[in-house]
């Protein structure tokens, strides 16, 4: 398969994002993949590189710290122009804390909101300005269900996660007339390292489950979705609508 699109992710060291750098590939995308452990990054490249029809294919890397929001810009940039134009950037790096409100867990909040909002938002910016410039392509970005309801000890990055969302709510409206389109992924729980004992957590999916559901959302050009799509289509819309005392158990 002769490759014809090309994809940038961010956060592709790890869980996610490299399952979805594994999963594009097998599609046939040229990629560009960054995150802040280079080391890993090129592993896997040179693993996209020996997998079948991977000669045909480009995989370039870039270390990426998005807690440095001035970077962002010139480095995807860089990659952008490397790559030669790219059609879908995946807003993925992102992390998890549990962070006790009035616990001494400030420090720990204010780095949620740095890496998953600010981080998350210098990335959008840098892909919409190329995309605008190109005249097309798609934005993803990886929120998550923590978005539509608060959860004990998660304040922060259920904060993070919403703030996020409706950014790109807003890039969507924005960003449409300029033929750049923006995708939601709210995912579940993903078996990953981004919180210990995830296999505890309800309904949890490999990440390569995940990865498979998502791309085959963003093919579509969904603004939406969650994942995996079972049962969390059906349990979505009562997220933000259950009883306190049900979440108040988890704290
Ligand atoms: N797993 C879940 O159940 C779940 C549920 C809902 C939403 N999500 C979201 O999905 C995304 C990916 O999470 P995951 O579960 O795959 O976590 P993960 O396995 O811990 O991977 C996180 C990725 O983000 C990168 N990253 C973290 N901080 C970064 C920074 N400052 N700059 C650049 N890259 C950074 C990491 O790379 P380096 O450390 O190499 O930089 C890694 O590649 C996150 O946005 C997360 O909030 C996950």
């Amino acid at each position: 398969m002769t490759p014809t699109k090309t994809a940038v992710i961010t956060g592709a060291s790890a869980g996610i994002g490299r399952a979805l750098a594994i999963e594009f590939a097998r599609r046939g995308y040229h990629l560009g993949l960054t995150a802040r452990r280079l080391d890993r990054l090129q592993t896997l490249r040179t693993d996209l590189l020996a997998a079948p029809n991977g000669a045909e294919r480009r995989v370039e890397i870039a270390a990426l710290d998005v807690d440095d929001a001035a970077a962002v810009g010139p480095t995807l940039g860089a990659l952008f122009n490397t790559l030669g134009g790219v059609d879908i950037v995946v807003v993925n790096a992102g992390i998890n804390r549990f962070t006790g409100i009035g616990k001494g867990h400030l420090p720990e909040s204010l780095q949620l909101i740095q890496t998953n909002v600010v981080g998350a938002i210098a990335t959008v910016e840098a892909a919409a300005e190329h995309l605008i410039g190109r005249g097309s392509g798609q934005i993803v970005g990886i929120s998550s269900l923590a978005s539509l309801q608060a959860m004990p000890k998660q304040a922060a990055y259920c904060a993070s996660k919403a703030a996020f969302s409706m950014y790109l709510d807003a890039a969507r409206l924005e960003l449409k007339r300029k033929n750049v389109s923006v995708t939601t992924i709210l995912p579940g729980f993903i078996q990953t390292d981004i919180m210990p004992r995830m296999e505890k957590f309800p309904f949890v999916v490999t990440a390569e489950q995940a990865a498979r559901e998502m791309v085959t959302l963003i093919e579509k050009n969904k603004p939406f979705g969650v994942v995996p799509a079972y049962p969390w289509k059906w349990l979505r819309p009562l997220f933000g609508h259950f009883p306190d005392s049900v979440w108040r158990k988890l704290a």
